[in-house]
């Protein structure tokens, strides 16, 4: 009953501070007057390092800009498309779909990417064809399939004509000069902040939470006898340098999609089970398919991972109780305050 009480004042109390908080500026996007905070504290472990953020200061005024662009269909150049589209809060930033529809309902060729820590990433996409992230962002907005604003002058003066834009873009740059240069900046900006820290097992390793049983024997599994974490390491559970961060996991004896010679990037495991379907096509739609691949799926594709070729040609041979840990244990990777955390959410 105490408990009630107190997460019913704290919900009453969040509802009177948002009703003061928000205020809507004329038939654009909602904002709180009082500017989310989007700069990493030091309390926060940083995930970094990476090209990317030595181009990249990120202050909340460009956050909150770019958290408007990511959210606005205006960037796409029929209307119909924003990044959230593909990229939505609630499912990691992955869509759900094992291809996403672009803003001609043409499918991409690969499936969309949970986003999250993208500090920790040296290369972006699943081929690794981008290197930093402030130029990635801005590719989408001109692909032929996802957003199809392909000419730069276009784009700009799209934002230009947007009367919300101006205070966004004086706020984070001191005039409301609109740029490539900065729309690219604030985006990167506002996924450069996505950052989990906060999941089950961020908790149990700050020693304030504990895993059940269940969870350790899946934690056990994941870095020992399967070794999952020889490919998705560290707090990130990704590959976090260079070329190695990309492998070949056997799919298909031979691969329809080149990727990077061969090989596709090692996915951050934060949010997955919030994330399916699963891999660069999207083919597995839910974790015991995936699962099943790693146990007995395994094809002997020329350029198979050296750490899958040690195992039973065709896999793993993963137990049914042993499933059972390995899912418990992903679960503890779910970050349930950034799935609901007002400021990445949809402004508008
Ligand atoms: C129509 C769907 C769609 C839209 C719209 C879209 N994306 Fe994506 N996004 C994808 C797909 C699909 C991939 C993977 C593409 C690939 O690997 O070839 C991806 C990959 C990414 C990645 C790489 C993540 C990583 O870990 O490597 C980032 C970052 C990203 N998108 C950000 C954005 C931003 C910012 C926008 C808006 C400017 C945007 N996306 C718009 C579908 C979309
Ligand atoms: C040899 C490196 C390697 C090992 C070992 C490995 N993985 Fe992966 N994993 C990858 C790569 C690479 C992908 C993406 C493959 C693709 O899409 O072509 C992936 C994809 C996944 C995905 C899908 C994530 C998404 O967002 O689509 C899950 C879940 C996963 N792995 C879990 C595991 C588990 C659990 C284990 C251990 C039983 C494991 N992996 C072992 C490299 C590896």
């Amino acid at each position: 009953m105490k408990k009630i009480l107190v997460l019913l004042g704290a919900s009453l109390a969040l509802v009177a501070c948002k009703e003061q908080e928000e205020t809507i500026r004329s038939a654009g996007p909602q904002l709180p007057s009082k500017l989310y905070s989007y700069v990493w504290n030091r309390s926060q472990p940083t995930f970094t390092g990476n090209s990317w953020l030595r181009n990249v200061r990120i202050t909340d005024e460009k956050a909150t800009l770019g958290r408007v662009l990511f959210y606005d269909k205006a960037l796409s150049v029929n209307n119909v498309t924003s990044c959230g589209s593909c990229h939505m809060q609630s499912k990691g930033f992955g869509d759900g779909k094992a291809l996403s529809e672009g803003f001609l309902f043409n499918e991409t060729p690969r499936h969309s990417m949970h986003i999250v820590n993208t500090g920790a990433n040296s290369r972006f996409f699943w081929d690794g064809r981008s290197v930093i992230l402030k130029d990635q962002v801005l590719l989408p907005i001109s692909n032929h399939i996802e957003m199809g604003l392909e000419d730069e002058n276009l784009l700009i003066a799209k934002v230009d004509a947007i009367d919300y834009y101006d205070d966004l873009f004086e706020e984070a740059y001191g005039n409301g000069l609109v740029t490539k240069e900065r729309i690219a900046e604030a985006l990167a900006s506002f996924v450069g902040s996505i950052v989990s820290y906060n999941t089950k097992f961020d908790q149990v390793e700050r020693g304030v939470d504990r895993f059940t049983a269940l969870e350790e024997k899946g934690k056990d599994l994941f870095n020992n006898k399967y070794n999952c974490a020889s490919c998705h390491g560290g707090k990130n559970f990704n590959a976090e340098w260079g070329e190695t961060a990309f492998s070949n996991i056997g799919l298909d004896a031979e691969d329809t999609d080149e990727g990077l010679n061969g090989r596709f990037k090692v996915p951050n495991l934060r949010n997955v089970m919030v994330s399916a379907p699963y891999m660069h096509d999207g083919r597995f739609s839910t974790i015991e398919e995936v699962l099943n691949h790693y146990s007995s799926g395994l094809k002997q594709n020329a350029n198979l991972d050296w750490r899958l070729r040690q195992f039973d040609p065709t896999g793993m041979n993963i137990s049914p109780d042993e499933k059972e840990a390995l899912i418990a244990f992903l679960h503890t990777l779910t970050d349930y305050d950034l799935l609901s955390d007002p400021k990445y959410s949809d402004p508008f």
